[in-house]
């Protein structure tokens, strides 16, 4: 990943794949107990949903809670904002403590600012996309994205069903990254489980947030150290 302007210190990304459990589908009110769960487990980041109720039908967290969760993990902590007029409270969660945030191109009208705000704070800066939206959207803020966050879901809930045209969209997503001689990360998001991570990480995937797939009511931690070994054995093998 290529450092973002004034990198700040703080939690390393791992380099190579890594697995981000979201926690919207973990239980709330034992958060602490399960990030510690899935840092025993292998997790290599954890991935925080925020979402308005208008640019996604669900209200999640915000600051002080991404605030309150810095407070008790050394994990990078990835903030995906899925939130109209996001620069308006960039700022607020880069002071919460995120490493990581990436905004919706459907939401951002001027984009090259909104990154430029978040590269500027020395916070990795992503930008997510929709199913629907084409990857060619990006093709002049590439060369400024430390990843790009390609839905493999329609965003606002957990526990939907993948969608396999997410394969294709990382392959062509990976070929151009390469061709133009980039090293931007691919992180993707939605229905990732056991079964398709092997072809997510063949695709060129290495960031992969997984939900339910971790947190399904009982112990994540055994959950997150299967995908981690997964991933693990996986990459071996390519
Ligand atoms: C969906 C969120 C995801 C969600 C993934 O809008 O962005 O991060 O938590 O959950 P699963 O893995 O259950 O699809
Ligand atoms: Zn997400």
């Amino acid at each position: 990943m290529s450092p973002s302007a004034a990198a700040r210190p703080g939690a390393a990304i791992p380099e190579g794949p890594a697995l981000a459990p979201s926690i919207l589908s973990a239980d709330f009110a034992r958060l602490a107990e399960e990030i510690r769960a899935v840092t025993d487990g292998g997790a290599g980041l954890l991935h925080l949903d925020v979402m308005d109720g208008h640019f996604v039908p669900n209200l999640t967290i915000g600051p002080p809670v991404v605030a309150s969760i810095r407070r008790v993990t050394a994990l990078p902590l990835d903030c995906h904002l899925m939130i109209e007029e996001p620069d308006r409270y960039v700022e607020r969660f880069v002071e919460a403590g995120a490493d990581m945030i990436s905004v919706h191109q459907e939401t951002a009208t001027h984009l090259h600012r909104t990154v430029h705000l978040i590269r500027d704070r020395g916070v990795r800066c992503g930008v997510a996309l929709n199913p629907a939206t084409p990857i060619a959207t990006l093709d002049d803020i590439l060369p400024d994205l430390d990843y790009v966050l390609l839905m493999s879901v329609n965003p606002g809930f957990g526990g939907q069903r993948f969608l396999p045209a997410v394969i294709p969209k990382i392959r062509a997503l990976r070929e151009t990254i390469a061709a133009r001689g980039l090293k931007t990360r691919i992180e993707v998001d939605g229905g990732v489980a056991s079964d398709n991570l092997p072809a997510l990480l063949e695709a060129g995937a290495t960031l992969f947030v997984a939900g339910s797939a971790v947190f399904d009511g009982k112990d994540p931690r055994p959950r997150a150290a299967g995908l981690v070994q997964i991933l693990r054995r996986a990459n071996g093998a390519a």
